[in-house]
Protein backbone atom coordinates (compact mmCIF):
# COMPACT_ATOMS: atom_id res chain seq x y z
CA UNK A 1 0.00 0.00 0.00
CA UNK A 2 1.44 3.63 -0.95
CA UNK A 3 1.40 6.01 1.48
CA UNK A 4 -0.63 8.54 -0.38
CA UNK A 5 -3.66 5.32 -0.22
CA UNK A 6 -2.79 4.65 3.38
CA UNK A 7 -3.07 8.28 4.53
CA UNK A 8 -6.60 8.57 2.56
CA UNK A 9 -7.98 5.48 4.46
CA UNK A 10 -6.46 6.78 7.49
CA UNK A 11 -8.63 10.06 6.88
CA UNK A 12 -11.58 8.61 5.96
CA UNK A 13 -11.40 6.19 9.38
CA UNK A 14 -11.01 9.45 11.16
CA UNK A 15 -13.87 11.21 9.48
CA UNK A 16 -16.33 8.10 9.82
CA UNK A 17 -15.70 7.73 13.77
CA UNK A 18 -16.03 11.51 13.96
CA UNK A 19 -19.20 11.26 12.44
CA UNK A 20 -20.29 8.31 14.50
CA UNK A 21 -19.40 10.24 17.83
CA UNK A 22 -21.07 13.44 16.41
CA UNK A 23 -24.63 11.34 15.74
CA UNK A 24 -24.61 8.41 18.35
CA UNK A 25 -22.47 10.44 20.84
CA UNK A 26 -20.05 7.70 23.40
CA UNK A 27 -21.35 6.38 26.54
CA UNK A 28 -19.13 6.13 29.54
CA UNK A 29 -18.36 4.50 32.04
CA UNK A 30 -17.70 1.29 30.21
CA UNK A 31 -17.04 2.76 26.69
CA UNK A 32 -19.23 1.97 23.96
CA UNK A 33 -21.77 4.00 21.06
CA UNK A 34 -25.09 4.80 21.87
CA UNK A 35 -27.78 1.68 19.85
CA UNK A 36 -29.65 2.88 17.51
CA UNK A 37 -33.40 3.82 18.13
CA UNK A 38 -35.68 0.81 18.36
CA UNK A 39 -37.50 -1.11 15.72
CA UNK A 40 -41.00 0.26 15.46
CA UNK A 41 -42.01 -1.88 12.11
CA UNK A 42 -42.21 -5.72 12.05
CA UNK A 43 -43.08 -7.68 8.72
CA UNK A 44 -44.03 -11.60 9.89
CA UNK A 45 -45.65 -14.31 7.85
CA UNK A 46 -48.55 -13.33 9.91
CA UNK A 47 -48.82 -10.44 10.30
CA UNK A 48 -47.41 -6.28 9.50
CA UNK A 49 -47.10 -4.07 12.74
CA UNK A 50 -46.34 -0.47 12.89
CA UNK A 51 -45.65 0.88 16.42
CA UNK A 52 -46.64 3.73 18.58
CA UNK A 53 -45.18 3.69 22.19
CA UNK A 54 -44.90 0.00 21.99
CA UNK A 55 -42.43 -2.46 22.08
CA UNK A 56 -42.33 -6.24 20.83
CA UNK A 57 -41.59 -8.66 23.51
CA UNK A 58 -41.96 -12.11 21.44
CA UNK A 59 -43.42 -13.45 17.98
CA UNK A 60 -43.10 -17.30 20.11
CA UNK A 61 -45.22 -19.00 17.39
CA UNK A 62 -47.29 -17.79 14.57
CA UNK A 63 -50.46 -15.97 15.19
CA UNK A 64 -49.10 -15.21 18.60
CA UNK A 65 -47.56 -11.63 19.01
CA UNK A 66 -46.61 -9.97 22.66
CA UNK A 67 -46.17 -6.02 22.74
CA UNK A 68 -45.63 -3.82 25.68
CA UNK A 69 -46.77 -0.26 26.21
CA UNK A 70 -44.31 2.76 27.31
CA UNK A 71 -46.66 5.02 27.68
CA UNK A 72 -50.62 5.51 27.74
CA UNK A 73 -50.68 6.50 23.76
CA UNK A 74 -49.80 3.65 22.16
CA UNK A 75 -51.34 2.23 19.53
CA UNK A 76 -50.69 -0.23 17.00
CA UNK A 77 -51.49 0.00 12.89
CA UNK A 78 -51.25 -3.75 11.44
CA UNK A 79 -52.45 -6.18 8.61
CA UNK A 80 -52.94 -9.66 9.51
CA UNK A 81 -51.97 -12.60 7.11
CA UNK A 82 -54.12 -15.11 8.58
CA UNK A 83 -57.35 -15.74 9.08
CA UNK A 84 -56.69 -15.22 13.42
CA UNK A 85 -54.64 -13.34 15.15
CA UNK A 86 -53.70 -13.21 18.74
CA UNK A 87 -51.87 -9.82 20.14
CA UNK A 88 -50.95 -9.57 24.00
CA UNK A 89 -50.39 -5.98 24.75
CA UNK A 90 -49.26 -5.66 28.41
CA UNK A 91 -48.95 -2.17 30.49
CA UNK A 92 -51.60 -0.57 29.01
CA UNK A 93 -53.71 2.06 31.87
CA UNK A 94 -56.75 -0.85 32.92
CA UNK A 95 -59.51 2.33 32.43
CA UNK A 96 -58.62 3.17 28.65
CA UNK A 97 -61.23 2.10 25.87
CA UNK A 98 -59.83 0.21 22.46
CA UNK A 99 -60.83 2.16 19.64
CA UNK A 100 -60.83 0.37 16.51
CA UNK A 101 -59.76 1.93 13.09
CA UNK A 102 -61.29 -0.76 10.48
CA UNK A 103 -63.64 -3.76 10.68
CA UNK A 104 -64.37 -3.40 14.84
CA UNK A 105 -66.71 -6.44 14.49
CA UNK A 106 -63.70 -8.92 13.88
CA UNK A 107 -61.47 -7.32 16.85
CA UNK A 108 -62.39 -8.48 20.02
CA UNK A 109 -60.86 -7.99 23.20
CA UNK A 110 -60.13 -9.44 26.65
CA UNK A 111 -58.92 -7.14 29.35
CA UNK A 112 -57.33 -9.28 33.01
CA UNK A 113 -55.96 -5.71 34.67
CA UNK A 114 -52.92 -3.73 32.57
CA UNK A 115 -52.91 -6.84 29.91
CA UNK A 116 -55.34 -6.52 26.82
CA UNK A 117 -55.82 -9.78 25.04
CA UNK A 118 -56.70 -8.92 21.60
CA UNK A 119 -58.14 -11.87 18.93
CA UNK A 120 -58.71 -10.49 15.28
CA UNK A 121 -60.39 -13.30 13.42
CA UNK A 122 -61.34 -13.10 9.51
CA UNK A 123 -59.33 -10.03 8.77
CA UNK A 124 -56.49 -11.40 6.60
CA UNK A 125 -55.22 -8.79 4.58
CA UNK A 126 -56.76 -6.11 5.97
CA UNK A 127 -55.92 -2.72 7.97
CA UNK A 128 -56.45 -2.23 11.71
CA UNK A 129 -55.49 0.36 14.15
CA UNK A 130 -55.38 -0.23 17.75
CA UNK A 131 -55.39 2.63 20.44
CA UNK A 132 -56.43 3.02 23.47
CA UNK A 133 -57.76 6.19 25.39
CA UNK A 134 -58.14 7.31 28.58
CA UNK A 135 -61.30 9.07 29.71
CA UNK A 136 -60.34 12.50 28.89
CA UNK A 137 -60.58 15.91 31.10
CA UNK A 138 -60.64 13.92 34.72
CA UNK A 139 -57.72 14.49 37.16
CA UNK A 140 -54.74 11.80 36.98
CA UNK A 141 -52.87 11.08 39.57
CA UNK A 142 -49.51 8.98 39.90
CA UNK A 143 -46.66 8.03 41.98
CA UNK A 144 -43.10 8.32 41.43
CA UNK A 145 -39.96 6.47 43.45
CA UNK A 146 -36.84 5.03 42.18
CA UNK A 147 -34.17 2.62 43.62
CA UNK A 148 -36.50 -0.26 45.07
CA UNK A 149 -33.97 -2.91 43.53
CA UNK A 150 -36.18 -5.56 42.12
CA UNK A 151 -37.02 -7.72 45.71
CA UNK A 152 -39.70 -7.32 48.11
CA UNK A 153 -38.90 -3.60 47.91
CA UNK A 154 -40.02 -3.86 45.26
CA UNK A 155 -43.17 -5.40 45.02
CA UNK A 156 -44.32 -3.28 48.14
CA UNK A 157 -43.86 0.21 46.29
CA UNK A 158 -45.83 -1.26 43.22
CA UNK A 159 -49.06 -2.16 45.81
CA UNK A 160 -48.43 0.88 47.73
CA UNK A 161 -48.90 3.59 44.41
CA UNK A 162 -51.93 1.28 43.49
CA UNK A 163 -53.37 1.39 47.00
CA UNK A 164 -52.74 5.17 46.82
CA UNK A 165 -54.79 5.51 44.13
CA UNK A 166 -52.49 6.07 41.20
CA UNK A 167 -53.32 5.35 37.37
CA UNK A 168 -49.79 4.48 36.70
CA UNK A 169 -45.93 4.52 38.26
CA UNK A 170 -42.79 6.82 37.11
CA UNK A 171 -40.23 4.49 38.12
CA UNK A 172 -36.89 6.40 38.54
CA UNK A 173 -34.57 3.89 37.44
CA UNK A 174 -32.47 0.94 39.55
CA UNK A 175 -34.26 -1.82 39.94
CA UNK A 176 -31.07 -4.22 39.31
CA UNK A 177 -28.76 -4.08 42.91
CA UNK A 178 -27.73 -8.39 42.57
CA UNK A 179 -28.19 -11.36 41.08
CA UNK A 180 -31.44 -12.20 39.31
CA UNK A 181 -32.62 -9.17 40.17
CA UNK A 182 -33.38 -8.12 36.62
CA UNK A 183 -35.72 -10.53 35.69
CA UNK A 184 -37.38 -10.41 38.84
CA UNK A 185 -37.97 -6.61 38.16
CA UNK A 186 -39.23 -6.93 34.65
CA UNK A 187 -42.19 -9.80 35.79
CA UNK A 188 -43.23 -7.56 39.01
CA UNK A 189 -43.41 -4.18 35.73
CA UNK A 190 -45.37 -6.97 33.70
CA UNK A 191 -47.62 -8.14 36.39
CA UNK A 192 -48.07 -4.89 38.09
CA UNK A 193 -51.48 -3.83 39.10
CA UNK A 194 -51.16 -0.55 37.13
CA UNK A 195 -48.11 0.32 33.98
CA UNK A 196 -44.98 1.30 34.84
CA UNK A 197 -43.08 3.54 32.64
CA UNK A 198 -39.06 3.09 33.64
CA UNK A 199 -36.14 5.81 33.51
CA UNK A 200 -33.12 3.36 33.04
CA UNK A 201 -31.00 4.08 36.23
CA UNK A 202 -26.90 3.30 36.14
CA UNK A 203 -27.27 -0.43 37.94
CA UNK A 204 -29.83 -1.36 35.44
CA UNK A 205 -27.60 0.38 32.24
CA UNK A 206 -24.17 -1.29 33.52
CA UNK A 207 -23.86 -3.33 36.42
CA UNK A 208 -20.80 -6.30 35.92
CA UNK A 209 -21.03 -5.17 32.19
CA UNK A 210 -23.01 -3.52 29.82
CA UNK A 211 -26.80 -5.08 30.90
CA UNK A 212 -29.34 -2.11 29.13
CA UNK A 213 -29.77 -4.41 26.33
CA UNK A 214 -32.54 -6.10 28.70
CA UNK A 215 -33.96 -3.06 29.21
CA UNK A 216 -34.95 -2.00 25.55
CA UNK A 217 -36.15 -5.93 25.08
CA UNK A 218 -38.50 -5.64 27.95
CA UNK A 219 -39.46 -2.11 28.98
CA UNK A 220 -38.62 0.19 26.55
CA UNK A 221 -37.18 2.81 24.90
CA UNK A 222 -33.77 4.62 27.52
CA UNK A 223 -35.81 8.01 26.13
CA UNK A 224 -39.12 8.54 25.02
CA UNK A 225 -42.17 11.42 25.76
CA UNK A 226 -45.59 10.96 25.91
CA UNK A 227 -48.37 13.59 26.77
CA UNK A 228 -51.49 13.22 28.84
CA UNK A 229 -54.09 15.01 31.00
CA UNK A 230 -52.37 18.28 29.94
CA UNK A 231 -48.67 17.74 30.99
CA UNK A 232 -46.39 16.27 28.87
CA UNK A 233 -43.79 13.56 30.65
CA UNK A 234 -40.31 13.36 29.23
CA UNK A 235 -38.23 10.16 30.12
CA UNK A 236 -34.67 11.01 29.76
CA UNK A 237 -31.36 8.46 30.23
CA UNK A 238 -29.10 9.99 32.66
CA UNK A 239 -27.74 6.54 33.66
CA UNK A 240 -24.20 7.28 32.25
CA UNK A 241 -22.67 10.19 31.11
CA UNK A 242 -22.85 10.96 27.01
CA UNK A 243 -20.04 12.13 24.96
CA UNK A 244 -20.46 14.60 23.61
CA UNK A 245 -23.64 15.95 25.65
CA UNK A 246 -25.86 16.81 22.58
CA UNK A 247 -25.87 13.30 20.87
CA UNK A 248 -27.47 9.86 20.48
CA UNK A 249 -31.31 9.39 21.30
CA UNK A 250 -31.84 11.84 24.37
CA UNK A 251 -30.03 14.30 21.90
CA UNK A 252 -32.30 13.70 19.49
CA UNK A 253 -35.42 13.56 21.60
CA UNK A 254 -34.69 16.88 23.15
CA UNK A 255 -34.06 18.20 19.87
CA UNK A 256 -37.30 17.00 18.67
CA UNK A 257 -39.18 18.43 21.46
CA UNK A 258 -37.48 22.04 21.14
CA UNK A 259 -38.60 22.44 17.67
CA UNK A 260 -42.35 20.71 18.43
CA UNK A 261 -43.16 23.70 20.59
CA UNK A 262 -45.24 23.95 24.18
CA UNK A 263 -47.18 21.50 24.26
CA UNK A 264 -49.71 22.08 27.19
CA UNK A 265 -49.57 23.65 30.90
CA UNK A 266 -47.29 21.73 32.31
CA UNK A 267 -44.03 19.60 31.59
CA UNK A 268 -41.78 16.85 33.71
CA UNK A 269 -38.45 15.23 33.34
CA UNK A 270 -38.24 11.51 34.81
CA UNK A 271 -34.73 10.58 35.13
CA UNK A 272 -32.35 8.44 37.43
CA UNK A 273 -29.53 11.50 38.09
CA UNK A 274 -30.15 14.59 40.21
CA UNK A 275 -28.92 18.28 39.41
CA UNK A 276 -27.96 18.55 43.12
CA UNK A 277 -27.39 15.75 45.83
CA UNK A 278 -29.68 16.64 48.63
CA UNK A 279 -27.63 14.51 50.67
CA UNK A 280 -24.55 17.06 50.88
CA UNK A 281 -22.22 18.29 47.81
CA UNK A 282 -21.20 15.47 46.23
CA UNK A 283 -19.54 15.47 43.26
CA UNK A 284 -20.17 11.50 41.91
CA UNK A 285 -24.10 11.22 42.39
CA UNK A 286 -25.02 13.79 40.39
CA UNK A 287 -24.92 14.37 36.34
CA UNK A 288 -21.58 15.24 36.85
CA UNK A 289 -20.07 16.24 33.54
CA UNK A 290 -19.87 20.45 33.59
CA UNK A 291 -20.63 20.34 29.73
CA UNK A 292 -23.13 17.86 30.17
CA UNK A 293 -25.10 19.46 33.32
CA UNK A 294 -24.62 23.20 31.33
CA UNK A 295 -26.20 21.65 28.19
CA UNK A 296 -29.13 19.38 29.45
CA UNK A 297 -29.81 22.84 31.85
CA UNK A 298 -30.15 25.37 29.33
CA UNK A 299 -32.56 22.47 27.10
CA UNK A 300 -34.72 22.25 30.05
CA UNK A 301 -35.24 25.76 30.08
CA UNK A 302 -35.56 25.52 26.08
CA UNK A 303 -38.21 23.76 26.39
CA UNK A 304 -40.35 24.68 29.36
CA UNK A 305 -39.46 22.07 31.89
CA UNK A 306 -40.46 23.06 35.41
CA UNK A 307 -40.27 19.61 37.49
CA UNK A 308 -36.80 17.29 36.88
CA UNK A 309 -37.99 14.14 38.94
CA UNK A 310 -35.01 12.33 39.94
CA UNK A 311 -33.96 8.96 42.43
CA UNK A 312 -30.58 7.34 42.71
CA UNK A 313 -29.32 8.81 46.13
CA UNK A 314 -31.96 7.22 48.14
CA UNK A 315 -33.42 10.20 49.67
CA UNK A 316 -37.02 12.42 49.11
CA UNK A 317 -36.57 15.83 49.13
CA UNK A 318 -38.03 19.34 46.99
CA UNK A 319 -35.07 21.53 46.01
CA UNK A 320 -35.77 24.96 43.92
CA UNK A 321 -33.61 25.32 41.06
CA UNK A 322 -33.03 28.18 38.72
CA UNK A 323 -35.37 27.13 36.03
CA UNK A 324 -37.03 24.30 37.83
CA UNK A 325 -38.07 22.15 41.06
CA UNK A 326 -35.85 19.15 41.40
CA UNK A 327 -37.87 16.36 43.35
CA UNK A 328 -35.73 13.88 44.60
CA UNK A 329 -37.76 10.58 45.33
CA UNK A 330 -35.23 7.70 45.86
CA UNK A 331 -36.33 6.16 48.64
CA UNK A 332 -37.94 2.38 47.08
CA UNK A 333 -35.54 0.65 49.89
CA UNK A 334 -36.84 2.47 52.30
CA UNK A 335 -33.73 1.93 54.05
CA UNK A 336 -34.53 5.39 56.00
CA UNK A 337 -36.70 3.69 57.73
CA UNK A 338 -34.25 1.26 58.96
CA UNK A 339 -32.09 4.28 59.77
CA UNK A 340 -34.05 6.25 61.96
CA UNK A 341 -35.73 2.23 63.32
CA UNK A 342 -39.52 4.12 62.45
CA UNK A 343 -41.08 4.50 59.42
CA UNK A 344 -39.84 7.78 57.40
CA UNK A 345 -39.49 7.04 53.82
CA UNK A 346 -41.83 8.52 51.16
CA UNK A 347 -43.28 8.00 48.15
CA UNK A 348 -44.20 11.42 45.50
CA UNK A 349 -47.39 11.77 44.48
CA UNK A 350 -48.67 13.77 41.18
CA UNK A 351 -51.97 15.03 40.33
CA UNK A 352 -53.39 17.50 37.26
CA UNK A 353 -56.15 19.38 37.89
CA UNK A 354 -59.48 19.57 35.62
CA UNK A 355 -58.04 23.53 35.47
CA UNK A 356 -55.00 22.66 34.21
CA UNK A 357 -52.32 22.23 37.36
CA UNK A 358 -50.18 19.81 38.58
CA UNK A 359 -49.62 19.80 42.24
CA UNK A 360 -46.82 17.25 43.53
CA UNK A 361 -47.20 15.86 47.30
CA UNK A 362 -45.23 13.46 49.55
CA UNK A 363 -47.34 10.20 51.11
CA UNK A 364 -45.75 8.26 53.75
CA UNK A 365 -44.28 4.73 52.18
CA UNK A 366 -45.31 2.51 54.84
CA UNK A 367 -43.62 -0.28 53.79
CA UNK A 368 -43.99 -3.65 56.18
CA UNK A 369 -40.84 -4.31 58.21
CA UNK A 370 -40.78 -7.46 57.24
CA UNK A 371 -40.23 -6.26 53.45
CA UNK A 372 -37.12 -4.77 53.88
CA UNK A 373 -34.61 -7.54 52.71
CA UNK A 374 -32.54 -6.15 49.95
CA UNK A 375 -29.32 -7.59 50.27
CA UNK A 376 -27.95 -4.05 49.70
CA UNK A 377 -28.49 -2.97 53.21
CA UNK A 378 -26.08 -5.29 54.98
CA UNK A 379 -22.77 -3.03 54.09
CA UNK A 380 -25.09 0.56 55.60
CA UNK A 381 -26.36 -1.63 58.68
CA UNK A 382 -23.09 -2.20 59.41
CA UNK A 383 -22.01 1.68 58.44
CA UNK A 384 -24.08 2.37 60.94
CA UNK A 385 -24.05 0.05 63.54
CA UNK A 386 -27.46 -1.21 63.06
CA UNK A 387 -26.84 -4.79 62.06
CA UNK A 388 -27.76 -6.86 65.34
CA UNK A 389 -30.66 -4.54 65.59
CA UNK A 390 -31.99 -5.39 62.14
CA UNK A 391 -30.97 -9.05 63.08
CA UNK A 392 -33.41 -9.31 65.69
CA UNK A 393 -35.65 -7.33 63.71
CA UNK A 394 -35.68 -9.59 60.50
CA UNK A 395 -33.71 -13.01 61.56
CA UNK A 396 -32.12 -14.50 58.77
CA UNK A 397 -33.72 -17.81 57.56
CA UNK A 398 -32.18 -20.61 58.64
CA UNK A 399 -30.56 -23.34 56.44
FE1 LIG B 1 -28.27 4.96 40.89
Amino acid sequence: MDIRRRHLLLAGGVLGGGLLVHERGLRFPRLGFEPSPLDTYRNYLDAELRLRDLIFISHEQRGKIALRAFSPNASVRLTPRDDELHLSVNNVLPGATLVVGGDAGKVTEQIAGISRQITIRGGARQKFELQWHRPASTPLKFAVIGDTGGGAELTWCLQRAHALGAEFLLHLGDFNYGPGEYDEAVTKFHQAAMPVYVAIGNHDFNDHGLVYPAFRQHIGPLNNSFSIAGTRFINLDTAASFLPAYAGNRGQLIKQLKRAGNPGPNQLVFSHMPFIDVRGDDKDHVVSRTAERSWLSDSLRKIGVQHWLCGHVHRSKETRMDHFTQWTAGEGLGYEDLRNKTPTAQMLIGLTSETGGLEFSWAPLEMPWHMHTSPTHAAKLKRDGLSQWYQELIPTPSK
